[in-house]
């Protein structure tokens, strides 16, 4: 009552100077006055009703830089600043970053409140849909409401069943071998660059169907990358009006791809069907009845291959570095594909990569120690609780699988180091509930799993068929971490064929 009183009598100050001079100036004055009050006005009462109601906030990590927060020391090693926070704070903490509040849950107990939520509480379109709708389009993943998404996402398992697997593995093996012939027989080589195009080839092939890929050269790859510049930090800050050039490029981009989908789907409508993605979408029908339109569905399909585009090259390119650091675990990986598939080494078969047990471990483990996903989030619009704190509407609550996955007392004392057998273990870390999240949890879990272990083991079984790969001089890349994906940093590997 008292703060109501001084803010009522201040008021009448600034009135009543506002009556004597009726400048601008004061005009100005007392605007900017009346703005800070009523913002001081207002933190004041939550504070006092805060502190009625017995509100704790999760323990927040202060700076001195205003406005940029912690910006600066989370963007230098956002996963050693998580760690570290951890081991001060505690599963649950707070900190400001351009403005913006973040609360990160860490550790499977305090997920919990993450992965079980209802998407109205903890909301994810709220901070994906600045990044994604300008890419995907209007009327996909998180333009819609969360109900009408996970329709769509199921039309997406439909279209990815094993039948479909056991001839996309065919696919991806041709394609892999067709891109790598031009490696030659030794070299050194930029990794990531090589499985990025790869991916993006396989994947088209594979999610698309074949009008896409025919007509899939580098002016349509240029599409893809400028496609790409809608996932940066700047288009996650700023609103996607403003004419960046890479916002720009983006938007023409999205557009002419837009218009090679709805070609491509008005052929296949009036043409024969097919046994592929396409056709799925085609024929598929929300509760309601209704067919998805073209727009929905060629959205639907620049979404799938961006979901798994940089995830999956990213998880390949990995792979290959811890298989050239260890060299005895690329040499039980290439003996088990003889022990699998026979000693002249057939094509890969579908039911055969099942079999792979030591590559599937090494690629579990590369997911555990480099999931390409760093953090998910969510907007809190409903106040969640967790161990007497309360997150308020606002923070922006995340997840991040790489802390997750490495946390000392779930995973022990070797949790940083590459030991995929470590899966063999029944009682693993990764058998209680979020310990093990690359593919996140809930209703917002990733549908492309399957399709991601069937694509990097087929693309491996050819590798490592062709080549023996060693780090250059020992050097394994670190982590660039100036990229919402953790991607690997001068990622260049030596190879040799295999003779
Ligand atoms: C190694 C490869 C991949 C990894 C590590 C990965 C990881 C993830 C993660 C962590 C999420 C949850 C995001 C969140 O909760 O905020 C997710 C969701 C999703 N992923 Fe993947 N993904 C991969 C490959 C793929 C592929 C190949 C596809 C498509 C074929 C795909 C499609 C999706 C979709 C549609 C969602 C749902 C998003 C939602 O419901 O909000 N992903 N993925």
């Amino acid at each position: 009552m008292v703060f109501l009183q001084a803010g009522s009598t201040l008021i009448e100050g600034a009135l009543g100077q506002w009556r004597n001079s009726n400048t601008l100036t004061t005009i100005l004055y007392t605007a900017t006055f009346l703005l800070i009050f009523t913002s001081l006005l207002k933190k004041i009462i939550t504070y006092f009703e805060n502190a009625k109601n017995d509100i704790k906030y999760p323990p927040y990590i202060s700076s001195m830089i205003p406005f940029l927060g912690q910006a600066i020391a989370f963007n230098k090693d956002p996963i050693g600043f998580l760690e570290q926070a951890y081991i001060k704070y505690g599963p649950v903490f707070s900190f400001t970053m351009a403005g913006k509040t973040f609360t990160y849950l860490i550790g499977p107990e305090s997920s919990t409140i993450f992965f079980n939520s209802r998407n109205e509480s903890l909301n994810a379109e709220d901070v994906y849909s600045r990044l994604v709708t300008p890419v995907f389009g209007k009327g996909v993943a998180y333009d819609v409401p969360n109900h009408i998404f996970l329709e769509q996402k199921k039309m997406f398992k439909t279209g990815l069943n094993i039948a479909r697997f056991r001839k996309h593995v065919q696919m991806i093996e041709q394609e892999t071998s067709d891109y790598f012939r031009k490696w030659g027989d030794s070299g050194e080589k930029d990794l990531f660059v090589a499985l990025s195009e790869l991916i993006i080839l396989t994947a088209s092939r594979c999610l698309h169907g074949k009008e896409i890929r025919s007509i899939l050269d580098e002016n349509i790859a240029q599409l893809y990358t400028d496609m790409d510049g809608g996932f940066t930090y700047l288009a996650w800050l700023f609103p996607g009006w403003i004419p960046f050039p890479s916002f720009i490029k983006r938007d023409r981009a999205h557009k002419k791809m837009k218009q090679i989908f709805y070609e491509a789907i008005a052929k296949r409508r009036a043409g024969d069907t097919e046994d592929d993605m396409l056709q799925t979408l085609l024929d598929s029908t929300y509760k309601t009845g209704k067919y998805l339109s073209d727009d929905e569905i060629a959205g639907m399909l620049i979404g799938l291959l961006m979901a798994g585009q940089h995830t999956s090259s990213t998880t390949s390119a990995w792979l290959g570095f811890f298989l050239a650091k260890y060299k005895d675990i690329q040499d039980q990986c290439y003996a088990e594909q003889k022990e699998v598939c026979g000693e002249d080494l057939p094509p890969v078969e579908y039911d055969q990569l099942k079999k792979m047990d030591n590559l599937d471990r090494c690629l579990k483990e590369t997911l555990r120690l480099r999931p390409p996903i760093m953090t998910m989030m969510r907007m809190c619009r409903i106040p969640q609780t967790f161990k007497g704190y309360t997150i308020p509407p606002g923070h922006q609550v995340c997840v991040s699988p790489p802390v997750n996955q490495r946390i000392q007392d779930k995973w022990g004392e070797a949790s940083r180091e590459f030991k995929p057998d470590r899966f063999l273990d029944e009682s693993a870390a990764n058998s209680e509930k979020f310990t093990y999240i690359p593919f996140g949890a809930g209703r917002h879990r990733c549908i492309g799993e399957n399709f991601a272990y069937v694509q990097i083991k087929t693309i491996w079984s050819v590798l490592l068929r062709k080549y023996e790969f060693e780090l250059v001089d020992g050097f394994f890349p670190p982590v660039n971490t100036t990229t919402l994906i953790h991607t690997p940093d001068k990622p260049i590997i030596r190879y040799r064929k295999r003779k």
